[in-house]
């Protein structure tokens, strides 16, 4: 199958990085719009909107993700739009609700990203109680059961720890199920993946680093029955040179902004090091990581077109099946990417399923 793209919708102000460095991104409803026309147009087949309620890592301003990605669905007509929610500031009927909504206006191309969390600062700030790193994996888990079945059971009745749902319609239903993503890399993510997701998204990593948790989680999942399918996180930078495109990315770190992004380090410290196995997202990520600041760096989705599609064809290789990109000047880049990358990696994969299997 052929490799999916998506890109980070710039839903929160500041940009994909903690840099002071100076960045062609907007993040009004008007500038998203335009990204949103632009990456259809070459080719991306996803947009993800973040969930952000509180300043972190300089994202001063966040438009909230489902409210966007409706309106979003009014001006686009191919890309598909993955609202990120958060359990416990949302409830899962109203979500499903809002989905089905989407699905309806978009014609189809409603998707939903549950994350669990790791911004206590959040939880407490909105007078919602915080819970242990794994409890909230297993929220995450009754949340995405409880949505499947009002999506598509006539009547839901659900008897949770975190929910209960009494007989409850919801219609009109999605024209399809909304493919349910998931962010987090720990152990209980993994799991959780394996169990009730469509999709498992990954932090920025090396290709060691992405295949360790593609065989556990693939494993897991058949274990289940289940399949499931890949996402990576990456930042990009293309340039006519890896030496002009690797300038790019130590003129971001000389103008990183050490402030904020120590700040994130310490709110992080909730996600993969607050897990059992001490194990997960940011769990190892050091300064400069961090100045991506879901590891995109990592990813080496830095240099020229070619290098660029032939890294994106290794991920392809260790089973990586979405590319979840981000970049300094979306007013240009999205477009570039478009138009220098894809239609290379299209050519590569070509090539890739002519050669004889061995
Ligand atoms: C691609 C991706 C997107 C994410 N988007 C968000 C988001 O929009 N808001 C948020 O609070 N966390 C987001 N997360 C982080 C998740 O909340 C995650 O569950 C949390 O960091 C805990 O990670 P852990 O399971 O590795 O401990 C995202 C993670 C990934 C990989």
């Amino acid at each position: 199958m052929s490799l999916k793209f998506a890109y980070w919708v710039p839903n929160v102000s500041g940009g994909l990085v903690i840099s002071k460095i100076h960045q062609k991104t907007g993040w009004s409803f008007d500038d998203n719009a335009r990204y949103a026309q632009i990456a259809e147009e070459v080719g991306f087949e996803f947009a993800l909107l973040q969930t952000r309620f509180i300043a972190s890592y300089g994202a001063e301003n966040q438009l909230e993700a489902i409210t966007l990605a409706s309106a979003l669905a009014t001006v686009t007509k191919k890309i598909n739009l993955i609202a990120a929610v958060l359990p416990g500031l949302w409830h899962p009927g109203t979500v499903a609700k809002m989905l089905s909504t989407i699905d309806q206006i978009s014609h189809g191309r409603a998707a939903i990203n549950v994350v669990s969390g790791w911004f206590k600062g959040e939880f407490h700030g909105y007078g919602e109680p915080w819970l242990d790193h794994d409890e909230r994996y297993r929220r995450s888990e009754e949340f995405i059961t409880v949505m499947r079945e009002l999506w598509q059971q006539e009547e839901t009745n659900f008897r949770g720890n975190f929910y209960r749902i009494n007989g409850a319609p919801l219609k009109p239903k999605p024209i399809s199920v909304p493919p349910v993503f998931q962010g987090g890399n720990s152990s209980a993510a993994r799991q959780m993946a394996s169990r009730v997701s469509d999709w498992y998204f990954m932090n920025g990593n090396t290709l060691d680093g992405f295949k360790t948790q593609i065989d556990e989680v693939k494993g897991l999942a058949a274990a289940n029955n289940r399949t499931l399918q890949f996402g990576a996180n990456a930042f990009v930078i293309i340039r006519d040179t890896e030496e002009e495109a690797r300038q790019v990315l130590r003129d971001i770190i000389a103008s990183s902004d050490p402030e904020a992004v120590e700040g994130f380090r310490s709110q992080v410290q909730f996600a993969g090091k607050a897990s059992p196995e001490r194990e997960g997202m940011w769990a190892n990520s050091d300064y400069q990581d961090l100045v991506q600041y879901n590891d995109g760096f990592k990813t080496g989705l830095i240099g020229t077109p070619e290098g660029v599609a032939d890294r994106i064809i290794e991920l392809k290789r260790i089973g990586v099946d979405l590319i979840l990109t981000g970049f300094l000047h979306y007013d240009e880049d999205i477009r570039a990417f478009g138009e220098k990358v894809i239609p290379l990696v299209r050519q590569k994969e070509a090539e890739l399923a002519e050669l004889p299997v061995s």
